[in-house]
């Protein structure tokens, strides 16, 4: 089990997958939608064996999801870094409320939907000084996997993050029919194929259907590319089955 993030890596080969190393969880994570069809919670799924190192598709063609087969090789991957290498500071924009100021960097979305219920995170930002609206902004901006969204309390000028171990999620979207992002958690340092590290921070997502116009980082691509690794809750359900 990964203890501290320090010892935890995730390191990008040029045109090829990510090695990860620190004994980093992997396990899959299922968003999970109400009736009106927004996603409402994030559900647990299949866990992996532990490993202190292994490698991770990143081109979406292995035949061994959601580990790195070499496909991408054969499948001539290009996978250029795009991403920008500036602060996520510099690049969000402020929305402004009484209690609360939301950053919100969208060239990170991952297109996880739970920023949509309730009015949305942002007029729920705006309507901050009703103590409801302000529970609901921080938990739906708390949800938002890739770190794209934020809320601040205007009163301590910090930044309003869940608590997230070293780990990596393998997201799974059953409302889409899709597979998406590694959703790495807790701080875990990313590096460049470059060898340059990503500014670290609490929560990314990391494109692995090899689609993303944002690479490394996901930009919500495999839902029009229908990326699936194959998981279960993305099977069609049987007759009878609920
Ligand atoms: S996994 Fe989201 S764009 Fe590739």
């Amino acid at each position: 089990m990964a203890k501290n993030a320090r010892d935890c890596k995730v390191v990008i080969a040029e045109n090829g997958p990510y090695f990860i190393s620190g004994s980093l969880p992997l396990a899959k994570e299922i968003i999970v939608c109400d009736r009106e069809g927004i996603p409402a919670k994030w559900g647990k799924g299949k866990r992996y064996p532990l490993k202190k190192e292994y490698s991770l598709c990143r081109c979406g063609q292995s035949g061994n999801k959601p580990y790195c087969d070499g496909a991408h090789a054969n499948a001539g991957f290009d996978g250029t870094e795009t991403a920008s290498r500036k602060k996520y500071i510099t690049r969000a924009e402020k929305i402004s409320g009484p209690s609360l100021i939301l950053t919100d960097c969208k060239e990170l979305c991952a297109i996880a939907r739970f920023c949509e219920k309730a009015g949305g995170v942002w007029q729920l930002t705006v309507d901050s000084g009703d103590p409801k609206a302000r529970k609901k902004a921080i938990e739906e901006a708390c949800n938002c996997p890739s770190g794209r969204l934020v809320e601040w309390d205007r009163k301590t000028g910090k930044p309003i993050e869940p608590k997230l171990k070293p780990s990596i999620s393998l997201v799974e979207d059953p409302d889409e029919k899709v597979s998406g992002p590694l959703w790495v958690k807790g701080g875990v340092q990313i590096v460049s194929s470059d060898g340059e590290t990503y500014e670290i921070r609490n929560r990314v997502t990391l494109c692995r259907c090899g689609r993303s116009g944002n690479k490394p980082f996901c930009n919500g691509m495999h839902i029009d590319a229908g990326f699936n690794d194959g998981d279960e809750s993305l099977k069609p359900k049987k007759k009878g089955s609920k």
